[in-house]
């Protein structure tokens, strides 16, 4: 489905939650949401959306991350498609981090992968009250282009995520569960969890440079004084797998931490040659949580992934 008024685009990527698309002459991107038919909105909540994107992209970017220039995001009623959607316009600002990897040197890569460190530690200094964000942020490294002379931006600002009101901004539409709620505020609005994601997400794109990576994260958190989240990277299963090569440790893995998971996948893959294989990706797509249907891994689910770790680590002899 396409709007009218896209007629002259062409589509870029068709990301979560919005239809990416990028003018003929590449210097401005369209995304519009609200094309899925899960996410039908009303004008009240078109408009509500993108006054809150508006927001926070203003947000991001007074506390000094790199956005996107000239951003605009409105709502706006297709007659054609009969529905209101939200559309947010920006400048390009380069190619996707994960897409861009693919023809650097791994000198180049760690290098440019300092600034997504950058950027998350400038999250880090709007910490609140009850030490979380108050501004959110999910480095998917699918939200950060590298553009020119290599300098990184943060992209995704649907949905907005931020603190209003003493209260904390997730999801954008239907109604939410305060289990649902919790796991969003956790998800994005706490440093561990937003070091997680990005070491994960980075492993994914880059397994052979997660060490370096990991080695220049531990640096850079302890040079900028965030001790805790040093202590729970280097306290954690994967970290000990790589010390210890201890595939005991496969049984003390958490099914209601899918991240955990993944993380000590990324460990083992890297240390028995499994990278990029079939089983790796496997392993993923078993711990991909829909938090609106369950809050854990399925026992089911869960088992296999303990096997295909088992596989990808043989015991020591
Ligand atoms: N300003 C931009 N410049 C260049 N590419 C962009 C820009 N914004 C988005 N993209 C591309 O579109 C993809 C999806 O955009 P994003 O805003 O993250 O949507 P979603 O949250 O639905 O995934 C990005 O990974 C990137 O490839
Ligand atoms: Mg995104």
């Amino acid at each position: 489905m396409k709007p009218v008024f896209c007629s002259e685009l062409l589509p870029l990527s068709s990301g979560f939650q919005a239809q990416v698309f990028v003018t003929r002459d590449r210097l401005r991107v369209v995304k519009v949401i609200g094309l899925n038919e899960a996410d039908f909105m009303n004008q009240h909540q078109a408009t509500q959306l993108a006054e809150q994107v508006g927001i926070y992209q203003q947000m991001c970017q007074t506390v000094g991350l790199r956005v996107p220039a000239q951003f605009t995001c409105r709502a706006e009623f297709d007659p054609q498609l009969d529905r209101w959607l939200v559309v947010e316009e920006e400048a390009y600002s380069g190619t996707a981090f994960d897409q861009w990897v693919a023809d650097q040197t791994d000198q180049v890569v760690l290098t440019v992968a300092d600034q997504l460190i950058d950027q998350i530690l400038i999250a880090f200094s709007t910490l609140d009250e009850n030490r979380r964000l108050t501004i959110g942020i999910d480095p998917k490294v699918a939200n950060f282009t590298v553009g020119n002379q290599q300098l990184v931006t943060y992209i995704d600002f649907v949905p907005a995520r931020y603190r209003i009101n003493g209260d904390y901004l997730v999801e954008y539409l239907g109604p939410i569960t305060e289990r649902e709620k919790r796991f969003f505020i956790n998800r994005y609005f706490t440093r561990n969890s937003v070091v997680k994601i990005l070491l994960i997400q980075f492993s994914r794109v880059c397994p052979r440079l997660r060490r370096p990576f990991f080695e220049r994260l531990i640096d850079r958190l302890t040079v900028a004084g965030q001790t805790a989240v040093v202590e729970m990277l280097t306290s954690s299963l994967s970290f000990q797998f790589f010390r210890t090569r201890d595939t005991g440790l496969i049984e003390q893995l958490n099914p209601a931490d899918p991240d955990g998971i993944r993380d000590f996948a990324c460990e083992v893959a890297i240390a028995n040659g499994h990278l990029n294989t079939e089983t790796f990706s496997q392993i993923f797509s078993l711990t991909h949580l829909d938090v609106r249907e369950s809050h854990q891994i399925q026992p089911g689910s869960f088992c296999t992934i303990k096997q295909l770790l088992h596989s990808m680590a043989p015991a020591r002899r």
